[in-house]
């Protein structure tokens, strides 16, 4: 019977890859599989080294560690096994083998060392020691970093496949090590530690505007320590020190993020250390600490997918798929020869469009050796493209020679959505790359230009939808930690960026700031992740009692500096925070909504004064939003869609208004043609005000429009990542003039989280989806659907599909949860583990639209898509030149076609109306209409 409930899944920390763990009590998860229907975990029984815990109940997330701590470098076997409530028992789970990767204070002996006399700033470097084995060895670890990034090789052999490591911190108050075994590295007598070093994000130049300096220092540094454990008892520790040796002579002249890298294979590192200098001893920041998230890796190859020849006669490959990561050759020819590899998202007038990308030159160079066929690689940057142009090619140009390493952070896939929709799919699929572009060491804006910050306003909005796409609990969880510690040193500002590294005085700015309350937040709703929460808190609470302070007696967060509804489509393209909505709106709403995040956090530590204090705080902020915002019909002092939906979507609208406003808002975005007029800010929440006010319609409209703005213009431009602004590229393939203009920007792609909830229908009901809400509501031109979820409990996945009026839904529901399933009709099912199907009546649409006329009112065209399509086809028939009404108008009920079309001329009126003359025929005979009698 054990068979029938296995234990999956075991794992030590927050990380899903099996590093060493980076505490002495790593908190332990683990998964049932099982067919046997209902089944919930009674309890479970924990095994470490023949000792058994028993965990009553049915905790098996982020358990609490039941045992000692670790010591340093433990390594321990733990096995688990559950009971069911319904007597089921499985057998012991696999062992899972966990490495303490934490050391105890003063442990960390190693010092930076670098290149001594370095001739140029930000000089790559090798380092070298060699040591001797004189007995057995029972285990080795060595513990590594750097101000910058490395490579560790042992005996030759590279010690892990990490890349870009240690990744980017707040340089100044954390700095990661990673931690790996090497015993099988090792061998008897002489063995040799190798560091490549280069300055990564530690020397790169952060600011704007010809403003860019060097933040953390110029050159770069490593320090690590081998820990040797002998058979015997004895132990040896290696680390670096003055006794390590350097040389500036290897094969890579250069290395930058932004900028690229060079090599020149003709060069070599003297082998005889003689050649080589003593290194210099810097003084390191801070001291390290364990690794407690996923480290970036190369994830994925991608061939060549057609080579363009550009007017100019540069040859330019085109993967298919705008990325990140970096380019692999294969090339032969004389020595000397130089291959440059330029890289760009977008091509414009068929060149490489390279406008966007800034100051970043983003151009590796690759000098042959000579002789045989050569590999390369840059090791130490990384770009974001779709082309490259590859100049100085020797001999005829192979595409198979060159491939697409797509690199980033090395997160477990854990969500999915399909549907019959394909330019939807695309959507969700630029969204998905969107995230393995951006989650690279930190949570980026942008992987490409001069700036690849950890801008805060991006992935507070995004958080959630990544956290379905991916596993993201560590990563997120250890960006959280950057952001306090900046946040600390900015005396309880979060920063614009984590890690700041940006010249300008810490400001506070709403949406952007609150990361620090939304995030954690995230965390815990999405992975169980409590841990995170109290780990944050202190951060959480120092942002909403700073922003409190800033909002002063009357509670409104007004007048100081703000981003706002950042690139509002209806802002200058020059000055993206002149949003339709007022700051002070966002920053009041922001305010709020993050007292009452601190109130729920306060609630789920058991702070129960805190919670009493901040809840109190928050009613009074909500009070002061409602009386200086909105008037007593329900109008927002800014008559803008993201007006309404901060306030239906934080809780600020009053109840008795909510339906008003929903209304409004429903009205304002078909006023707006459909079209998409909403930033940052408001993007995020807007399907979720209309679908909760009744206005699923309207929501699906929106999200199926393809005119510029909206979620698919880029698609039907041909995006294949979600693009910064909505109009990254202009309708005629230009570049669009704004200094700021990437092509993979995910905050846009937040609709996301909502297509998930609502259009796949998965949703956490509670902490970590220990029960999740299953709520698909289908939309105008979906068919079916097909979401999955991979949540800390199991896969959670959904089916759904329309046949005839009726609608079908399939479900599973992992082991040792529940669901709550709301079907479209309304009726409602509680659910626990297993399959289940379920149907349900689905109201018709109401039938055939109106006849539309000149007289039909604006609001009437809009709504009948058929009759918009043949407003606008007659118009550009007659008047192709002029700009097509669909932007300009409002689309509102008071007014008519035929006043819209006042000052046009006779000819544009007249072709308007036989048109639609034409299409009432059209309907009403289901063809071209009876031919007319004859005479
Ligand atoms: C970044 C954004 C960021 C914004 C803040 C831009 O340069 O790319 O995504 O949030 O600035 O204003």
């Amino acid at each position: 019977m054990s068979a029938e409930v296995v234990v999956v899944g075991l794992r030590a920390g927050r990380r899903r890859d099996g590093g060493a763990v980076a505490t002495a009590t790593p908190p332990l998860s683990w998964m049932t599989e099982t067919d046997r229907p209902d089944w919930m975990q009674a309890a479970a029984e924990v095994e470490k080294d023949g000792i058994v815990h028993r965990v009553e109940g049915d905790a098996s997330v982020l358990v609490a560690w039941p045992y000692d701590p670790l010591a340093p470098r433990e390594e321990c076997r733990v096995r688990v096994r559950v009971e069911g409530e319904d007597g089921s028992r499985s057998d012991w789970s696999g062992p899972l083998v966990i490495l303490a990767g934490h050391l105890l204070d003063g442990e960390w002996r190693a010092r930076m060392i670098g290149l001594a006399e370095p001739s140029e700033v930000a000089q790559p470097v090798l380092l070298r020691r060699d040591f001797v084995v004189d007995a057995p060895v029972r285990r080795a670890v060595l513990y590594s970093t750097a101000n910058g990034v490395y490579d560790a090789r042992l005996n030759d052999r590279a010690v892990d496949d990490a890349e870009m490591k240690p990744g980017w911190t707040a340089y100044q108050h954390r700095l990661l090590y990673d931690v790996v075994d090497v015993t099988t590295s090792l061998r008897d007598g002489t063995n040799t530690l190798a560091v490549e070093l280069a300055g990564g994000w530690y020397t790169e130049e952060y600011g704007f505007g010809g403003h860019a300096r060097r933040f953390y220092g110029d050159q770069p540094a490593f320090a690590g320590q081998l820990a040797i454990e002998y058979e015997s008892g004895r132990t040896k520790l290696l680390a670096t020190d003055e006794t390590w040796f350097a040389t500036a002579d290897g094969p890579r002249t250069r290395s930058g993020i932004y900028q690229g890298e060079s090599v020149d294979a003709r060069r070599e590192a003297p082998s005889d250390l003689a050649a080589w200098s003593r290194v210099v001893v810097r003084e390191g920041l801070t001291v390290p600490q364990p690794r407690s998230s996923e480290p970036v890796r190369a994830i994925e190859e991608r061939a060549v997918e057609s080579v363009i020849e550009t007017p100019t006669g540069k040859t330019v490959v085109d993967f298919g798929q705008n990325l990140v990561g970096r380019l692999r050759i294969r090339v032969s020819g004389a020595a000397g020869t130089v291959v440059t590899l330029r890289h760009a998202e977008v091509l414009e007038d068929g060149e490489l469009g390279t406008r966007p990308l800034r100051l970043a030159a983003a151009t590796d160079t690759y000098t042959l050796r000579g002789g045989e066929e050569e590999t390369w690689e840059p090791r130490f940057t990384f770009h974001g493209f779709r082309y490259a142009q590859i100049d100085g090619w020797p001999g005829v140009f192979d595409p198979a020679a060159v491939t697409a390493v797509v690199m980033h952070s090395d997160l477990t896939r854990t969500g999915w959505l399909e549907t019959s929709h394909p330019l939807l799919n695309r959507l969700h699929e630029n969204v998905l790359w969107g995230t393995r572009g951006n989650f690279f060491s930190i949570p980026t804006d942008c992987p490409q230009r001069d700036e690849r910050l950890g801008w805060t306003g991006d992935i507070q909005v995004f958080a959630p939808t990544a956290s379905f796409l991916f596993d993201c609990d560590a990563f997120l969880a250890s960006w959280l930690e950057d952001l306090a510690a900046d946040q600390r040193a900015a005396g309880g500002i979060v920063p614009f960026v984590v890690p700041n590294v940006l010249p300008w005085r810490p400001t506070a700015a709403a949406a952007w700031g609150d990361a620090a309350t939304v995030v954690p937040v995230v965390l815990w709703e999405r992975f169980g992740d409590t841990d995170a929460v109290r780990a944050q808190y202190p951060s959480m609470k120092a942002w909403v009692d700073t922003i409190g302070q800033l909002a002063g007696p009357d509670l409104l967060w007004e007048g100081r500096f703000q981003f706002g509804d950042w690139l509002d489509p209806d802002a200058p393209p020059d000055d993206p925070a002149r949003a339709k909505v007022d700051p002070g709106i966002v920053a009041t709403a922001y305010l709020y909504r993050s007292t009452r995040l601190v109130t729920d956090a306060a609630r789920v530590l058991d702070e129960s004064c805190d919670a009493e204090e901040y809840a109190g705080r928050a009613e009074r902020i909500r009070g002061a939003f409602r009386s200086a915002y909105i008037t007593p019909t329900g109008r927002l002092l800014s008559d803008a869609p993201t007006a309404y939906a901060l306030a239906l979507q934080f809780d600020l609208a009053p109840p008795q208004l909510r339906q008003a406003m929903g209304d409004r808002l429903a009205l304002l975005v078909r006023s707006a043609g459909y079209r998409m007029s909403t930033g940052f800010v408001g993007t995020p929440l807007i399907q979720d005000a209309l679908v909760a006010t009744g206005h699923l319609v309207t929501a699906g409209r929106l999200l199926r429009q393809t005119e510029n703005p909206s979620w698919l213009y880029a698609v039907t431009m041909g995006a294949t990542t979600i693009w910064e602004r909505w109009d990254s590229m202009l309708e005629d393939g230009s570049i669009n003039p704004g200094w700021m203009t990437s092509f993979n920007h995910y905050a846009f792609g937040a609709v996301a989280d909502w297509m998930h909830r609502s259009l796949g229908g998965i949703a956490p009901a509670a902490p970590g989806y220990h029960r999740s809400t299953i709520a698909p509501r289908p939309i105008d031109g979906v068919e079916w659907a097909t979401a999955s979820h991979t949540t800390p409990y199991g896969r959670v996945s959904v089916h759904w599909s329309l046949h005839h009026g009726s609608f079908e839904l399939d479900v599973t529901v992992p082991p040792n949860t529940s669901a709550d399933v709301r079907l479209p009709d309304g009726i409602r099912h509680e659910v626990r583990a297993g399959r289940h199907r379920f149907t349900a009546e689905i109201a018709a649409a109401g039938g055939a639209p109106a006849a539309a006329t000149l007289d039909s009112t604006l609001a009437e065209i809009i709504d009948d898509e058929g009759a918009y399509d043949v407003v606008r086809d007659a118009l550009s028939r007659v008047d192709p030149d002029e700009e097509w009404m669909g932007r300009r108008t409002h689309w509102v009920p008071e007014r008519s076609l035929r006043d819209e079309l006042l000052m046009s001329p006779g000819v544009v009126v007249d072709e308007i109306g036989s048109a639609l003359m034409a299409l009432g025929r059209e309907r009403r005979y289901g063809g071209p209409p009876p031919a007319p009698p004859s005479q």
